[in-house]
């Protein structure tokens, strides 16, 4: 079935460049409709973009005012993507503060597949600290942004904001929406049949006291997408997991730990039957020496906590492993690609997985993450800011090229 695609149009002098996108998306077969905010329609009038998607366009000006609650909730089931742009700083400032004040702003908030913003305004406006923010904020909860390009701008400015070509835009699209038919169609590949995956994933608990743990942020979701994507395409799945928010996705076997010790428990005990382990895991490497069995008291005085190492689980597997592809992951915040490269050393990994969770779209947190794949051999593959359940894809991908 063909895609559709919504597009909303916000004000802005480049609006009628999306003219030409919506046209060139049209003889590419897909069907559209058109969101337009008061301001774009005074740029181009609806009937334009009525005409060449031959659908009808939704503004929010008096002809329809009564509809827009439930309108909204039409056309976000209907879109398989949408596409902002030009998307004003106003727009970008809303959906990042949750704002749902019209038509536009209430779809893209009820929008379930991806959402795309092409920013486009004046320079000064681009590079302002708060629009900034808050596209790496949309960034981190998964929108994507296709980056402007510089150039001379309508207000006479030379600089970062112009509205990427009408080519450029579409072929993003394009790729946004063939990931989507690649993604449908891995639901029903299984290729892994008969393999044996175990996942670890989210952070380890340290126990100071009865009430207190020293912990850190990883919140799960890669390892749960990369379990969720493996038990999908066939393999038999067993996911060690740390303390997490997150549902045991369908047909996975969850172990539940908390403390490094546990984890490495539960890992060696599923090691032999293992034919990859994918550590996500962000294992705490200390732990307070000793464990108060009551809650500390406070005397006034500093209070001097001795962490003791924990045991690295990857490295023990490394120098324990026989038949298994080892893949480990690294969270860096400098030097990415030396301090992978000097893990995959020291584990004895097959691949590690290498992530700077200082960029925006990447890291703990968020539904996306940019990832680079540093292999044994040195093969050092950049992947760009995507869905983690796509990335978990990619991994399994590889791993599958290991275990044949
Ligand atoms: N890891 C592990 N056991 C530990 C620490 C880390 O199994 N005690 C695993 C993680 O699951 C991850 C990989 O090792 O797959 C890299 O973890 P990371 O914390 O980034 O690296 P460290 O080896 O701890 O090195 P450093 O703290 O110097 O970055």
């Amino acid at each position: 079935m063909s895609k559709h695609i919504v597009i909303g149009v916000t004000g802005g002098i480049a609006v009628y460049k999306i003219l030409d996108v919506a046209s060139r998306l049209r003889k590419l077969g897909y069907s559209m409709n058109t969101i337009m905010t008061e301001s774009a329609c005074e740029f181009v009038k609806p009937l334009s973009f009525q005409t060449i998607t031959n659908n009808y366009v939704v503004t929010d000006t008096f002809e329809r005012p009564y509809t827009w609650d439930v309108e909204h909730i039409a056309l976000a089931k209907k879109a398989d993507i949408m596409l902002v742009a030009p998307a004003t700083a106003n727009i970008i400032g809303k959906v990042a503060n949750g704002i749902a004040d019209d038509m536009l702003s209430t779809t893209v908030m009820a929008a379930r597949g991806p959402v795309i913003f092409a920013p486009a305004m004046n320079t000064a406006m681009y590079e302002n600290p708060i629009v900034q923010e808050n596209i790496a904020y949309l960034k981190e909860k998964g929108y994507l942004f296709i980056e402007p390009d510089s150039g001379w701008l309508a207000c006479g400015d030379l600089g970062a904001g112009k509205l990427p070509t009408p080519e450029k835009i579409v072929e993003y699209v394009v790729g946004v929406l063939q990931k989507i038919e690649e993604n449908a169609k891995e639901e029903v590949k299984r290729d892994l049949e008969g393999k044996h995956i175990l996942v670890t994933a989210g952070p380890t608990i340290e126990a100071i006291d009865p009430m207190r743990y020293i912990t850190n942020h990883s919140s799960g979701k890669m390892g749960y997408a990369i379990a969720e994507d493996a038990a999908k395409r066939g393999a038999k799945v067993v996911l060690v997991s740390g303390q997490t928010n997150l549902e045991c996705p369908k047909g996975v076997e969850r172990i539940d730990v908390r403390s490094a010790r546990d984890m490495y428990k539960a890992v060696h005990e599923h090691f032999e039957w293992a034919d990859a382990v994918i550590k996500t895991a962000a294992v705490a490497d200390y732990r307070p020496k000793e464990m108060s069995n009551h809650k500390i008291k406070k005397n006034g005085d500093n209070l001097i906590l001795e962490l003791v190492p924990n045991p690295d689980i990857l490295r023990s597997l490394g120098e324990r492993k026989t038949h298994q592809i080892l893949v480990g992951f690294a969270a860096e915040t400098q030097n990415v690609i030396e301090y992978a490269e000097d893990k995959i050393r020291k584990k004895n990994l097959d691949f590690i997985v290498a992530n700077n969770i200082a960029a925006a779209g990447a890291g703990f947190k968020g539904d996306t993450n940019i990832a680079t794949i540093i292999e044994k051999d040195g093969t050092i593959t950049e992947h760009p800011q995507m869905y983690k359940s796509e990335l978990g894809n990619v991994i399994l991908d590889k791993v599958k090229d290991y275990l044949s």
